[in-house]
């Protein structure tokens, strides 16, 4: 990280203004998407997207007839961005708020990663295990995408390593599925691991 930096609400507002969110894909990633298409009929899970930024994930669920999605992002702007795609997200499922003080009850059944895990301080890796856990209910799910790479240039994004991660998930979680992603977006191909963890 570039010294002096504080990667809070601030920063993230700025590099929104600003249009610096190469790591926007503009869609729902296709390991996500072929995760949630094989969940089956729509139900009433409780699903949490934290750091979601405009939320492509959100959006996905809702129009599959998901009536329970909760986005949390500290950011306006991809908050709005989100309500003006899907005009008809509740917006009280909108939480714009630190992922670290969410509170945990009612529980969530799932957790979906993608992005925020790598733009977090890596020192809040532990924090991030730990919380994702206490948000879920005992074999909820932690479904998403890590980075298995390393980055040239000063993070955000952070890059990491499969045993850096599974240190992290092993106390809280029953690992389901752990390996390098099939079907990533092309520039994050082979670089990325798709997980699936259960909490214990
Ligand atoms: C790299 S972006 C990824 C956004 C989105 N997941 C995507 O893939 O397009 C990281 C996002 O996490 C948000 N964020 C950072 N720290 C957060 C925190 N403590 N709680 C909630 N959101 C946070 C930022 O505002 C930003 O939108």
């Amino acid at each position: 990280m570039q010294p002096g930096i504080t990667l809070d609400a601030a920063y993230w507002q700025q590099r929104y203004a600003t249009s610096q969110t190469a790591w926007d894909t503009g869609a729902v990633t296709p390991p996500l998407q072929d995760y949630f298409a094989q969940l089956g009929a729509p139900d009433a899970r409780r699903v949490l997207i934290p750091g979601a930024g405009r939320a492509y994930e959100a959006e996905y669920l809702h129009h599959a007839g998901y009536p329970n999605i909760f986005v949390a992002e500290v950011a306006a702007a991809p908050l709005q961005d989100l309500l003006q795609r899907v005009p008809d997200f509740p917006p009280s499922h909108l939480l714009q708020q630190d992922f670290f003080q969410l509170p945990a009850t009612p529980p969530y059944d799932m957790i979906v990663e993608q992005t925020f895990f790598c733009a977090l301080d890596p020192s809040l890796r532990p924090a991030y295990a730990r919380q994702c856990a206490h948000l879920l209910r005992p074999g909820g799910t932690l479904v998403g995408l890590l980075f298995d790479t390393t980055f040239s240039q000063p993070g955000p994004p952070f890059g990491g390593s499969r045993e850096e991660y599974r240190a992290y998930f092993e106390p809280y979680f029953k690992f389901v599925h752990f390996e390098t992603a099939t079907n990533s977006i092309g520039p994050r191909q082979g670089r990325e691991l798709f997980i699936c963890l259960r909490k214990k």
